[in-house]
């Protein structure tokens, strides 16, 4: 991995070249994904983009089918669109092009590495500023109900897919631990297990893989503690057995295999931020108008089209979380 400024210019991939490259090589690859020729974009994007990461009902549309406590749907498979009717990504695409750079940084490399990563039994501890500290294993959180959402996801590095998570939502969580007064912030923590995660003997990141939000962000209810996509359970690679999705950030803030989630009175510290402050802040809003220093995030590629799409502040969901941030400066709290 790289430090951004070790990076010299003339080695950064231009962008429209990067997207050139790398569909022609999806496209090459789709009969033969997965077999092993993944080194290629990841070292692109490593060079290009990577340092290298209810209070109201929610808006992301309900798709009607029953999501049953071990994550199974138990109805026929619904139609997947996301509320303005753009269609979901493939599912093979969701669960072949993945970051998880505890496995792999090669995002085709991630699938076969996880593949046998063990997610039973599991535990996620609930502690910090919280009147009833708990912890919950995977039962006990999918008991608490899990729902259908079929959400944008954009990440910094400029693609974006339409993922139809199931999941709980964090609020929920949440209200039974009883925040404290002070609780501000709120810290989740991936596991650390290099014999399970093996790129974690690596100094690629600083591990565990940590990530944070602000309590108002971790309370709303677009925010959820995911358990499966396209109604099944989650694979590795998406961060089995639990993690977080928050539709309106980087796709860096959700993270994956959460074991630890704090409450906290001050802005925890988190991965990307901490790793390379001037170019992923804490914030991480999916902002077209906030340039990532090294490429702009005017535009995105949806994964399985051809042609850009703009990219829409708050990632769509402005009317949602907007008011979340009417007093923050948005280019300084990026
Ligand atoms: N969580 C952990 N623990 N480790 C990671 O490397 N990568 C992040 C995020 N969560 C990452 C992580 C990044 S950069 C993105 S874009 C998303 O996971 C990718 O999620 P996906 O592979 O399910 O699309």
């Amino acid at each position: 991995m790289m430090k951004p400024d070790s990076i010299k210019s003339n080695e950064i991939t231009d962008e429209s070249e990067y997207q050139q490259r790398h569909q022609w090589r999806r496209n090459f690859l789709r009969g033969a994904i997965l077999a092993g020729t993944a080194a290629t974009t990841t070292m692109l994007y490593r060079r290009l983009a990577v340092p290298a990461g209810s209070i109201r009902q929610a808006a992301g549309k309900q798709t009607g089918s029953q999501p049953a406590a071990d994550g199974a749907v138990t109805q026929p498979m619904p139609d997947y669109a996301s509320p303005e009717g753009e269609s979901a990504t493939d599912y093979d695409d969701i669960t072949g092009y993945n970051n998880f750079y505890e496995f792999s940084t090669s995002k085709e490399g991630v699938a076969p590495r996880a593949k046998n990563f063990v997610t039973r039994p599991w535990t996620v501890e609930v502690t910090g500023l919280v009147h009833k500290p708990r912890t919950f294993d995977l039962d006990e959180l999918l008991a608490l109900g899990v729902e259908e959402r079929v959400y944008r996801f954009r990440c910094v590095e400029a693609w974006s897919m339409v993922i139809p998570w199931i999941g709980v939502p964090l609020s929920r969580l949440l209200s039974l631990v009883e925040p404290m007064g002070n609780a501000g912030f709120v810290a989740f923590q991936t596991l650390f297990d290099p014999q399970r995660m093996p790129n974690q003997r690596s100094s690629v990141l600083p591990w565990p893989y940590v990530e944070g939000l602000r309590l108002d962000e971790a309370l709303h209810p677009l925010t959820l503690l995911s358990t499966g996509i396209y109604g099944k359970s989650l694979l590795p690679q998406n961060g089995a057995p639990i993690r977080l999705v928050v539709p309106w950030k980087y796709g860096f803030k959700s993270i994956k295999s959460v074991v630890k989630i704090r409450l906290v009175e001050q802005q925890p510290p988190t991965t990307w931020s901490d790793y390379a402050p001037e170019e992923y802040g804490f914030y991480s809003n999916v902002n077209p108008g906030v340039a990532h220093p090294r490429w702009s995030q005017a535009r995105e590629r949806r994964i399985g089209e051809w042609s850009m799409r703009n990219t829409l502040i708050f990632n769509g969901y402005a009317d949602q979380v907007g008011s979340l941030y009417s007093n923050l400066d948005l280019r300084r709290y990026f």
